[in-house]
């Protein structure tokens, strides 16, 4: 297998009809290449998670990564805490991704991967849980809840990492940052073509929301210390603490 076996194509020649965006098997084969090269920051995303699981994570406690996509974060993750004594539990609802992760040679006492909806896990005992690019694949409503959730499933002095792409109320900025992230696509090798096709498969399957909707919806769920830690164009990364 090459490089060029992995590398991501999925929209490079012309659809006749754009379906919309899936995490199936052929966006889970060049996914690491996909996310590396649509995400600025992508890679100084994974190492934050790894400083803040040395910060955050306690002994004994459990740490989840909701929608894992092919495990990244929880790797990271793993390397910091090996010897904390905790679990990590990963958890996609995509087949093709888990069935990738279950390929890492990792301890199943450190890492448990499993194949669900987020929506339907239990979350408790956690020092920190990890939604790197997953809630905006969440229908609206059910964005609340699912933080809800996660603020009860967290132990006092425990995290959430929060990462999405984001909307700018203000149109100068949107429009401003939109064309810097089109800029960023291209520089990393994607053709026009690419990017308005993958755009189109996007629409209506990743909602984003504004940094005051997050800001309010972290709010709302019971978080009082949220700190934006990263922004790359529109793409921004929060760390809230359960005080
Ligand atoms: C952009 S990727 C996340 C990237 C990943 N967190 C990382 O750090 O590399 C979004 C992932 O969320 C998963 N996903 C979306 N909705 C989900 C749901 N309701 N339950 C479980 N996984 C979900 C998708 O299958 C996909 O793998």
């Amino acid at each position: 297998m090459t490089a060029g076996d992995r590398k991501d194509r999925v929209f490079a020649r012309p659809l006749s009809e754009v379906k919309a965006f899936e995490f199936n098997e052929s966006v889970a084969h060049v996914f690491q290449d996909m996310i590396s090269r649509s995400v600025p920051g992508y890679a100084l995303l994974l190492r934050m998670i790894g400083l803040y699981a040395d910060l955050f994570v306690t002994a004994g406690s459990r740490v989840y990564d909701l929608g894992c996509s092919l495990g990244e974060a929880s790797l990271v993750i793993a390397e910091q805490v090996r010897d904390a004594e905790c679990r990590i539990i990963a958890v996609d609802n995509s087949s093709a991704m888990i069935e990738k992760c279950r390929q890492h040679n990792i301890s199943p006492d450190l890492i448990e991967w499993h194949c669900e909806d987020i929506r339907q896990i239990p979350i408790d005992q956690a020092s920190m849980v990890v939604l790197n690019l997953t809630l905006q694949f969440l229908p609206p409503k059910e964005r609340l809840p699912m933080l809800k959730k996660i603020y009860t499933g967290l132990n006092p002095g425990g995290v959430l990492v929060l990462s999405e792409k984001v909307v700018f109320e203000d149109e100068a900025e949107n429009e401003c940052m939109l064309q810097l992230y089109q800029g960023f696509k291209k520089t990393m090798g994607y053709s026009d073509l690419e990017i308005s096709q993958k755009r189109n498969a996007l629409e209506n399957v990743l909602i984003p929301d504004s940094e005051q909707q997050h800001r309010q919806r972290l709010v709302d769920a019971g978080f009082s210390e949220i700190y934006p830690c990263f922004r790359g164009f529109n793409f921004v990364s929060y760390l809230a603490i359960k005080t």
